[in-house]
């Protein structure tokens, strides 16, 4: 029997509220992804979603239909447990830069794949490229080659690995409806299936910088993905992380990775180190090395303070194409012309920080992308000298800003010191890690 579906209808009764059978479901993929549903029905179909949300069953679907809408990576041919990472995106989240060369460092084969920034979060592969000559554009079997041979190796999407959400992705980005859990589950475990990774640790952040503002969310955006990756074989953990200020200090590309270096000298941020920990000693656990997390971190702090996880971020840079001397010398990275502070107007606390503000100011000095087709600017971005609970004297440094452009730097000045409330009486520290998922 020949179905003939059409996509208005599948629109009408998602916007009627109702859910989608699998059929339905995989017809719009396959549609979507061939070219034969146009961007302003899938559009249409994406806000139905956003509204009329989709259920477990659904969400399940959507996600294997983006997984296999292309290659599926075969990994069987990389020796050991291969373990994946992924953060549903925040301001300043540098991790993947220092976290996976230490996971590296332990023997555990990190394969990893890496997106480029989006709205006012950066991306892992934006911020690689500050090293000269990086790539991440390499092909199956360098890929493979390279993570057998050295323990890492991290690629980005390529046009065959979960196209469907490679398309989604961008139109959503475009059309306000990224922050809805059944589309930002699809689209990250899509991508996580296709890449082939035996075990998934995820990073799902909440708060003023995150797409999920609310914990409650993001707990449950989390235990979606946990039940998708666990259903598909695939051992996955979440950690829930606070992104209500920025991670660590620095926020832009180059600004970021002299971070992410400075963490493997072991002199990083206390936040960012402690997140680098709870996430690596997961990974340590899913691959086996292990089964114990206390045990797992300890591992982690050796490799921090024996410069064995420094050497693995030079070998892994190395190996893609990257001036490895950039490690061991972050000066030479991409450095911006004007440098200047921003202090504070006022003595007291720091109650509250705007935080998807200050990835936006990012992005107005040049460090994000405004449309699909901008060039990013290496160099630029702000580095905090204060966070949520301390204190500051009226006139104090609150953060330098780095831009090339003196229009530029004062509009994300301007912006900045909006971003910020302060209090006289003393304000409490943000926890960082909310909660582990497992199931
Ligand atoms: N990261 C992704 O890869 N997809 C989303 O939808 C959100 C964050």
């Amino acid at each position: 029997m020949v179905i003939t579906m059409r996509m208005y209808d599948l629109i009408m009764k998602k916007r009627s509220g109702n859910a989608l059978s699998n059929e339905e479901i995989d017809f719009m993929v396959q549609g979507y992804t061939k070219g034969e549903i146009p961007d302003y029905q899938m559009s249409a179909m994406t806000m139905a979603i956003y509204f009329q949300g989709m259920n477990e069953k659904e969400t399940l679907e959507l996600t294997m239909a983006m997984a296999h809408s292309g290659d599926m990576l075969d990994l069987s041919d990389i020796k050991g447990i291969k373990v994946d990472k992924h953060s549903t995106g925040g301001v300043g989240d540098k991790t993947s830069l220092a976290l996976t060369p230490m996971v590296a460092a332990l023997g555990i084969p990190v394969a990893k794949m890496s997106g480029r920034g989006l709205g006012h979060t950066g991306g892992t592969i934006d911020k690689l490229e500050s090293f000269t000559g990086f790539s991440t554009a390499i092909s199956e079997e360098q890929f493979k080659e390279n993570v057998n041979r050295i323990g890492i190796a991290i690629m980005g999407q390529t046009a065959d690995l979960a196209p469907a959400d490679k398309k989604l992705y961008a139109l959503r980005d475009v059309t306000a409806t990224v922050d809805n859990m059944s589309l930002i589950a699809s689209s990250i475990m899509s991508k996580k299936l296709a890449a082939g990774a035996d075990a998934i640790v995820l990073d799902v952040k909440t708060g003023s910088g995150a797409f999920m503002k609310k914990e409650a969310d993001a707990f449950l955006l989390a235990k979606e993905m946990v039940r998708i990756g666990n259903g598909a074989g695939r051992k996955t953990t979440a950690v829930i992380s606070d992104m209500d200020q920025p991670l660590g200090f620095a926020v832009g590309n180059a600004l970021e990775v002299r971070e992410a270096i400075d963490t493997l000298k072991g002199n990083g941020p206390e936040d960012f180190v402690e997140l680098c920990l709870t996430l690596g000693s997961h990974m340590v656990v899913a691959a086996g090395k292990t089964e114990s997390v206390e045990e797992a971190r300890k591992m982690l702090v050796k490799v921090l303070e024996d410069g064995s996880a420094l050497d693995k971020l030079a070998e892994f840079v190395g190996a893609q194409g990257g001036d490895k001397e950039l490690v061991y010398h972050p000066e030479g990275l991409p450095q911006a012309l004007l440098v200047e502070e921003i202090v504070s107007p006022v003595d007291g606390y720091i109650k509250h920080i705007v935080c998807d503000e200050i990835g936006i100011c990012s992005l107005i000095l040049g460090g994000g992308r405004e449309t699909k087709e901008s060039e990013i600017d290496l160099s630029v971005g702000l580095v905090l000298s204060k966070k949520v609970g301390d204190y500051v004297k009226k006139g104090e440094v609150l953060a330098t800003i780095h831009a090339n452009d003196s229009e530029k730097l004062k509009l994300a000045k301007d912006r900045f010191i909006k971003a910020y409330t302060f209090s006289e009486t003393p304000v409490e520290k943000k926890k960082l890690i909310k909660g582990i998922v497992t199931e």
